[in-house]
């Protein structure tokens, strides 16, 4: 696991995107997953930017949406891929055949998430998979209680989760949803962890600190070595001066 630690939200999204901008100088036609919430949006404003000043191109690449409420249609405001479309998939003008998503909206939601698992595999595997930290330790809609080797699936939404989601469009969310797995979150050859804010200061310690547990399923990305954490000082002041790995930026 490598540790990045930053200076404010703005210089842990820059690191970020340094990590995105050297997978597709290697390889252009990457497979990334991308989740969405609060957290990676000035990532994606960076991607934006960098896209339009041509410095990258994503137009070689797949994106994976990771995430959707159940039943929601993509149309729909609050609808999870709706919001990463609105946020860079639109604004770097990603085409429909090279996004691959959770339709929350799917007449057979199972299958529709053994679809995407068969797609992930199909492609050779998530190169990148960017990720946030719920404040219970979900990683995706990955709610204590996930199995270390759950695969995609219909979830149920804790409270916790769905009153967290309320803020995002002042409106309830469903009950249930869909989510990537565990399992194939860990099998992404890198896994970028993002964490800002004073509010995710507890859970980012339980993560890196806490017992590996299906509890706090964010403790399971431990498991993986090609994790890259990247938070802010904020996020990781209640460790920050145990870890070895510092990087200000
Ligand atoms: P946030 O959500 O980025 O909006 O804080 C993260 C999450 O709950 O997974």
């Amino acid at each position: 696991m490598e540790l990045i630690i930053t200076e404010n939200y703005e210089e842990m999204s820059a690191a970020a995107a340094e990590i995105v901008v050297s997978l597709l100088k290697q390889k252009p036609a990457a497979t990334l997953a991308l989740t969405t919430g609060n957290t990676p949006l000035r990532l994606y404003e960076k991607l934006i930017e960098l896209q339009q000043s041509e410095q990258i191109s994503l137009r070689e690449t797949t994106i994976f949406s990771t995430e959707e409420y159940l039943g929601i249609s993509e149309d729909a405001y609050f609808s999870l891929y709706n919001w990463l479309k609105r946020s860079l998939l639109q604004p770097c003008d990603i085409k429909p055949d090279q996004i691959i998503r959770l339709k929350g909206d799917a007449l057979h939601p199972d299958k529709e998430c053994e679809y995407f698992s068969q797609q992930i595999e199909q492609y050779g595997g998530l190169d990148i998979i960017i990720e946030g930290l719920g404040t219970n330790g979900h990683i995706g809609f990955n709610e204590p209680g996930t199995k270390q080797n759950s695969r995609t699936r219909v979830v149920t939404l804790s409270e916790e989760t769905k009153e967290y989601n309320f803020q995002y469009w002042n409106h309830e969310v469903p009950d249930r949803a869909m989510t990537i797995g565990m399992s194939e979150i860990l099998a992404a050859k890198k896994i970028v962890l993002l964490a800002s804010g004073t509010k995710k200061a507890e859970a980012l310690y339980k993560a890196l600190k806490g017992p590996v547990t299906s509890e706090f399923p964010a403790s399971f990305l431990r498991l993986a070595e090609q994790l890259t954490v990247i938070a802010d000082k904020d996020a990781a002041q209640l460790f920050m001066q145990e870890e070895s790995v510092w990087q200000s930026t």
